[in-house]
């Protein structure tokens, strides 16, 4: 299978689809298919019809079964130094310019649960499990785990998964608010599209704003996350699509949007 096959992109309205598709492998994170998720979202970012985007795992058994285990045999420290000072999957999430909606249709483990942590929103099946088993194999979390877990689900839930490496099911997810939603299992795409296509209606400058702002909450001290939400509240003053917005209401018709 050659790397352009790794992510399938598709797109459906003002969002762009990206599955990973090594589903033998339970898309495991191998080198080549973290290269082509990079381009994928890289090429979405860019891509002007695209608003949002959602990340899904090929097959019905797995979103993402994590970093590819294969790989680790036989590697150096200086080898997974290497590895790791290039870019990663995480930042290229959390830095797209677009939001990013996790369609988590399965197993969800180790990096795998690190990449959803990394995007925006969080849809699961009710078939997911997630887990960060990394101390299962005498490793950690690399990918974020001991840093954005414990923000998103408070310590003591995220000290339970990375020291027992437990897997939890979507049920449990749902009451961690790990995962926003949790659909059947033949849906969890669909209703990723469909959230990703109400944010797609918005302005994509106040969403993107709006998303940086709501990101630094967990990073900045409270004063500064507040002067940062209201220089970029008065910098959406400066767009197109604050004038439009305020004017369609007062019109009472739905704004057209045009994302400058
Ligand atoms: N890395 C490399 N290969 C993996 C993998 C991973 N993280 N996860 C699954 N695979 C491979 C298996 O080795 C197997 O390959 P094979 O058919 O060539 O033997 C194939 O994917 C199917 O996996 P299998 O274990 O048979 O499927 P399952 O449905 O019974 O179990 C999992 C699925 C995800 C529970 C199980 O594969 C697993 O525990 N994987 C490792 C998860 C992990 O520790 N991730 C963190 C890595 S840091």
């Amino acid at each position: 299978m050659d790397n352009a096959e790794l992510v399938i992109p598709e797109k459906r309205g003002r969002v762009a689809i990206l599955t990973l598709n090594r589903p033998e492998k339970r898309n495991a994170l191998n080198t080549a298919l973290r290269r082509s998720l990079i381009a994928a979202l890289q090429a979405a970012a860019q891509d002007d019809e695209v608003r949002a985007i959602v990340v899904t795992g090929a097959g019905d058994k797995a979103f993402v079964a994590g970093a590819d285990i294969s790989e680790f045999e036989g590697r150096s420290p200086v080898d997974q130094y290497r590895v790791m000072s290039g870019p990663s999957i995480y930042s290229a999430v959390e830095e797209s310019a677009k939001p990013v909606i996790a369609a988590i249709n399965g197993f969800c483990l180790g990096g795998g649960m690190e990449l959803a942590l990394a995007c925006d929103i969080r849809i699961a099946s009710t078939s997911a499990r997630f887990g960060q088993p990394e101390v299962n194999l005498g490793i950690l979390p690399g990918g974020g785990g001991t840093q954005r877990l414990p923000r998103v689900v408070g310590q003591g839930s995220a000290l339970y998964m990375i020291l027992t490496g437990e897997m939890i099911d979507a049920t449990e997810a749902l009451r961690l608010g790990l995962v926003q939603e949790v659909v059947e299992p033949g849906s969890v795409v669909a209703r990723a599209v469909e959230v990703a296509t109400t944010i797609a209606s918005k302005s994509p400058v106040a969403v993107a704003a709006a998303r940086e702002a709501t990101r630094a909450a967990l990073s900045l001290p409270l004063a500064d996350g507040l002067k940062l939400e209201r220089a970029l509240f008065q910098l959406c003053f400066a767009s197109e699509d604050k004038v439009e917005g305020v004017r369609a209401f007062l019109e009472k018709r739905p704004a057209e949007f045009r994302g400058r």
